[in-house]
């Protein structure tokens, strides 16, 4: 979140001060309403007008990240862990991540500034499928059918997923969980309810999107056709 006559500024729409002015003055509008306070934050989700005029828009980009273990997804963290953006840092739109992987987990994220499919694609009623690669301590067996299922857990019982390529280690099981539904901590906390406790998550495919070779802490930007199949898909 952002002051207002900053974003402005940044648009080009006018210096900060004369961007204070115009909201002083009522000629600004945020998602339809007009903003007369200095205070005012906003998000780059935000309809920005004045004087009834969209303020310029930045290109909007869209960019398939395999993030690593060990960086947050939110834009800015107050403990100062690496971020996301970190990765990102030669992309000079301001981009922010469509949902959030754990700090622990790695894999496919996608970053971008078009706030619009942000909401769509993280919206539960569009229920955009997302593949990961669990492996988890121990020999679940059968119990990994209740992945499948559904469990209960604190936020409520989990939607049906799909389970896949189960391999049995040693001492530790790996699968494919597919899920449509984005609570925090998900696969981790569904893991935890049938007594398997993740050793380590990878997100490997979100939609008809998948990592490839793309090696850990390298993006690339989306093609047109992708972005199109992204769009059509909410
Ligand atoms: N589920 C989790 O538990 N963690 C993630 O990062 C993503 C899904």
């Amino acid at each position: 979140m952002e002051r207002l006559q900053k974003v402005m500024a940044h648009a080009g729409i006018a210096s900060r001060r004369k961007a204070e002015q115009l909201i002083l003055e009522g000629r600004v509008k945020v998602n339809g309403e007009t903003v007369r306070e200095l205070g005012r934050k906003v998000s780059p989700e935000d309809f920005i007008e004045v004087d009834g005029k969209p303020i310029r828009e930045e290109k909007k980009v869209y960019i398939l990240l395999n993030k690593p273990v060990g960086y947050i997804s939110t834009v800015d963290d107050p403990r100062g862990r690496r971020t996301v953006l970190d990765l990102v840092a030669d992309v000079k739109e301001r981009v922010y991540p469509v949902g959030r992987l754990d700090y622990d987990t790695s894999g496919l994220l996608i970053l971008t500034n078009d706030g619009e499919l942000t909401y769509k694609l993280t919206h539960p009623s569009f229920e955009v499928k997302k593949t990961y690669l669990v492996e988890v301590e121990g020999k679940p067996g059968k119990e990994l059918a209740r992945l499948e299922k559904g469990v209960m857990l604190s936020d409520g019982m989990t939607a049906p997923a799909a389970v896949a390529e189960v391999k049995t280690g040693k001492n530790s099981t790996s699968f494919l969980l597919t899920i449509h539904e984005g609570r925090n901590r998900q696969v981790r906390r569904m893991c935890e309810a049938i007594g398997y406790p993740v050793k380590s998550l990878k997100r490997i495919k979100f939609a008809f999107l998948e990592l490839g070779d793309l090696p850990e802490g390298r993006y690339r930007y989306l093609t047109e056709k992708e972005i199109k199949m992204l769009q059509s898909l909410t």
